[in-house]
C-alpha cells in the first residue's frame, strides 16, 4: 500500500499500511492485560491454600499443588503474550518506518525540485529523521500499550467489584484523584532539552548536506542510488537518537510508577482491613483485591504520557502527509523525440506561490540551436527562475516551453536530463573523493574522460597539484576548495555530461582574478558546440553571445546583440553597461593609484 494514496488525515490514516500488525499486537496485548488480571486473582487464592484446603474452579477441585502449576501457566502465558505483542509491534514498526522512507524519498524525487529547495533543510529534516522515527516508536511501544492501557483497568475494575464492590467504589474514588494529580507531574517531564538539541544539531549536518545534495542528484540521476547514501546515513543517526531517548525515558517512567498505584493500594489496604476486621471480608479475596487494584493504577499510568505522545505523533503525521500531498511533476507518456535543441519560451508565465506576485509574465524568446543566448538584468528580475523552468525544477503557471518544437512536459524526465545541464550558482561537492564527485555525472565515463574534462575546465592541474591527487576527499561539503575551485570542478562536471544544452547561471562574484580567468576558460570549453543560456553577471563577457535578453520586473524589456542593444535611447542594457565599464574603470584608476 501507498501512503501516497491515502485520502484520509492524520495519524491513524498512515499507519493504515501495517493495519494488520497493529491489531494483532493490540488484541494479543490486551489479552495478555486480561491475562495478567486473572493471575493476580489466582494468586491471592493460591496463597490462600498454604493454609490446606482446595479450590473450586468450575467444577474441579484443585489442591495447593494444581493450583501452583495453573498459576504458573497462566503467568507465563500472560508474559509471553506481553513479549509476542511488542514483537510484532516492532514488526509492523520497521515496516512501516521503512514503507514511509521509501514514500517519502520516492514523492521527493518527483515532485518539481524548485519545493525542495523552498521547503528547506529544516522541514525536510524534521520529517526524514523526527517524524519518522515518531512513527515507529508510535506503532513499536504506544499501540500495545494502548490496548493494554484500557483493557487492563476494565478487567481488573470488573474483577475488583467481583470479589468485593465496596473495595471497586474505593479505587475508582482513588483513582479519580490520582489522574488529576498525575496531570500535575506530566507537566515537567522534558528535562533533557539540552542533549537533545546537541544530537539534533548534528544529526542537522548530515541533512543539510542530503538536501543540498538534492539539486545535483537529481540533474544526473533519478535519484534512486545517490538517495541510498544519504538514506543510509540518516538511518544511522536515527539509531543513535533513538539509543539515547531510550536512557532519558527510564527515570521518568520510574517516577511515575511509584508514584501512582500507592494511593489506590493504600486505600484499598486500610479499607480492606477495616472490612477483614468486622468480619464481612475473608482473607483470599483481601489479597486479590490488593494486588488487582495495584495492577490496575499501574496499567492506568501509560494512558497518561500516552496521550501526550499520541498528539506528537498526530503532529508527525501530518507533516508527512503535507510532503505528500505536494503533486508530482506531470509525465506525460508520449516520450517524444527531441529534433533539435532550439529552445522556445511561448507567452510563459510563472509564479513560485498563488499568492506571489508574477517571477515571470509573458516571456517569449527563442534561442536557436548552438548558439549563445545571455540573460541579464538586476537582482531579482526573473534571470534564475528563466533557467530553472528548463530542467522543470518548476513547471510554468501557464504559456509553454518548448525543446525541438516539443513541450517539455512532454518529454520524458531521463530525455530532458539528458538533454540539459545545468551549472548552478550555488556549486555542491558530496564528501567523496573528486574524481567520485566528477564522475557522477556520466557513469560510463573512463578516467581519461574525466581527466580530459578536467583539463577542458581548467581544473585538472589543481588537482594533481593535491597530494592524493583525484583520489582526495572533497571535504564536508566541499569545504577544503575556494569557490573557484569548486565552480570549476562542476563545469567539469557538464562537460563530462555532455549535454547538447547547457544553462550556466554564473556565480555573482569569483574568489580572486585568477580563478576568474580560469573559469572564464572552462566556460568557453563547456559551450562549445552547445545551445547555450548563460545568466551573466560580468557584462564583458557577452559582448558577443548571439542573442542577449535583458529582464526587468518579471519581464523581457530589451532583446538583441551587444551593439543593438546599446543603441536604445535610455534602455535598460545600455545603462547596466554604462555601470559596468565604471565599475571597471573605477577599479583600474583605483588600483593604478596605489601604484
Ligand atoms: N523559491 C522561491 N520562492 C518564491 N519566490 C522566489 C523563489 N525564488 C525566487 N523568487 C522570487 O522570484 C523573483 C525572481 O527571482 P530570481 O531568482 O529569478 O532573480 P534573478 O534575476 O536570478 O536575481 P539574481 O541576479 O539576484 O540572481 C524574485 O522576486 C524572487 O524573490
Ligand atoms: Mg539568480
Amino acid at each position: 500500500m501507498n501512503t501516497k494514496n491515502t485520502k484520509k488525515r492524520g495519524l491513524w490514516a498512515i499507519i493504515t499500511p501495517v493495519n494488520s500488525y497493529i491489531r494483532w499486537a493490540m488484541v494479543i496485548s490486551a489479552l495478555s492485560g486480561i491475562l495478567s488480571v486473572i493471575g493476580f486473582v489466582f494468586l491471592a487464592y493460591v496463597i490462600g491454600l498454604v493454609m490446606g484446603g482446595t479450590i473450586n474452579l468450575f467444577g474441579f477441585e484443585l489442591g495447593f499443588k494444581e493450583a501452583l502449576i495453573l498459576l504458573a501457566s497462566i503467568t507465563i502465558l500472560s508474559f509471553l503474550t506481553k513479549f509476542y505483542s511488542f514483537v510484532i509491534s516492532h514488526l509492523g514498526a520497521f515496516k512501516l518506518e521503512q514503507i514511509l522512507r521509501t514514500d517519502i524519498t520516492t514523492h521527493l524525487a518527483q515532485i518539481p525540485l524548485g519545493h525542495i529547495i523552498t521547503l528547506g533543510t529544516g522541514a525536510i529534516k524534521k520529517v526524514l529523521l523526527d517524524d519518522v522515527k515518531n512513527l515507529h516508536a508510535f506503532v513499536a511501544d504506544t499501540t500495545p500499550m494502548l490496548a493494554k492501557a484500557i483493557v487492563a483497568p476494565l478487567a481488573s475494575m470488573v474483577a475488583l467489584f467481583v470479589i468485593d464492590y465496596r473495595l471497586g467504589l474505593v479505587a475508582i474514588a482513588i483513582l479519580l484523584v490520582g489522574a488529576v494529580l498525575m496531570k500535575f507531574v506530566m507537566k515537567d517531564s522534558v528535562s533533557h532539552r539540552e542533549n537533545y538539541e546537541q544530537s539534533q544539531s548534528e544529526i542537522n549536518k548530515a541533512v543539510i548536506e542530503f538536501v543540498q545534495a538534492m539539486p545535483v542528484v537529481r540533474t544526473f540521476d533519478d535519484g534512486t542510488t545517490s538517495f541510498k547514501r544519504y538514506n543510509d546515513a540518516l538511518a544511522k543517526y536515527r539509531t543513535n537518537l533513538k539509543a539515547w531517548f531510550g536512557s532519558t525515558s527510564t527515570p521518568a517512567k520510574i517516577a511515575m510508577t511509584v508514584l501512582s498505584p500507592m494511593p489506590t493500594l493504600l486505600a484499598v489496604t486500610i479499607m480492606g482491613l477495616f472490612f477483614l476486621m468486622n468480619g464481612t471480608l475473608e482473607f483470599a479475596p483481601f489479597i486479590a483485591a490488593l494486588l488487582v487494584s495495584t495492577g490496575m493504577a499501574d496499567a492506568l499510568m501509560p494512558l497518561m504520557w500516552m496521550s501526550n505522545f499520541v498528539k506528537k505523533s498526530s503532529a508527525a503525521a501530518i507533516r508527512i502527509q503535507e510532503i505528500m500531498d505536494i503533486p508530482v511533476l506531470y509525465n506525460s507518456n508520449t516520450h517524444k523525440k527531441i529534433q533539435n535543441t532550439n529552445i522556445l519560451f511561448k507567452n510563459v508565465d510563472f509564479k513560485y506561490n498563488e499568492k506571489d506576485n508574477y517571477a515571470l509574465k509573458n516571456i517569449n524568446f527563442e534561442v536557436k540551436a548552438n548558439t549563445v543566448t545571455a540573460l541579464v538584468g538586476p537582482s531579482g528580475a526573473g534571470k534564475s527562475t528563466v533557467a530553472k523552468l528548463i530542467p522543470r525544477f518548476w513547471d510554468v503557471t501557464s504559456g509553454s516551453i518548448k525543446i525541438g518544437g516539443i513541450d517539455i512536459k512532454d518529454i520524458d524526465s531521463q530525455t530532458l536530463m539528458d538533454t540539459v545541464s545545468f551549472v548552478f550558482q550555488d556549486t555542491f561537492l558530496f564528501n567523496d573523493t573528486l574524481s567520485n564527485n566528477i564522475k557522477m555525472a556520466n557513469e560510463n565515463a573512463t578516467d581519461k574522460d574525466m581527466i580530459e574534462a578536467c583539463k577542458a575546465a581548467q581544473i585538472h592541474d589543481f588537482i594533481l597539484s593535491l597530494p592524493n591527487g583525484y583520489e582526495t576527499m572533497a571535504g564536508d561539503r566541499g569545504t577544503n576548495l575556494s569557490g573557484g575551485q569548486k565552480q570549476r570542478i562542476t563545469i567539469a562536471r557538464a562537460i563530462l555530461r555532455n549535454t547538447p544544452i547547457v544553462v550556466l547561471d554564473e556565480a555573482t562574484a569569483f574568489a580572486d582574478p585568477e580563478n576568474e580567468e580560469e573559469i572564464i576558460k572552462a566556460l568557453a570549453n563547456l559551450m562549445k558546440n552547445k545551445t547555450v543560456i548563460v545568466i551573466a553577471h560580468r557584462l564583458s563577457t557577452i559582448k558577443d553571445v548571439d542573442q542577449i535578453i535583458v529582464f526587468d520586473n518579471a519581464e523581457v524589456q530589451e532583446k538583441g546583440k551587444h551593439q543593438e542593444l546599446l543603441t536604445i535611447q535610455n534602455g535598460i542594457y545600455a545603462k547596466l553597461w554604462s555601470n559596468y565599464e565604471k565599475a571597471q574603470n573605477w577599479d583600474i584608476h583605483h588600483i593604478g593609484g596605489i601604484k
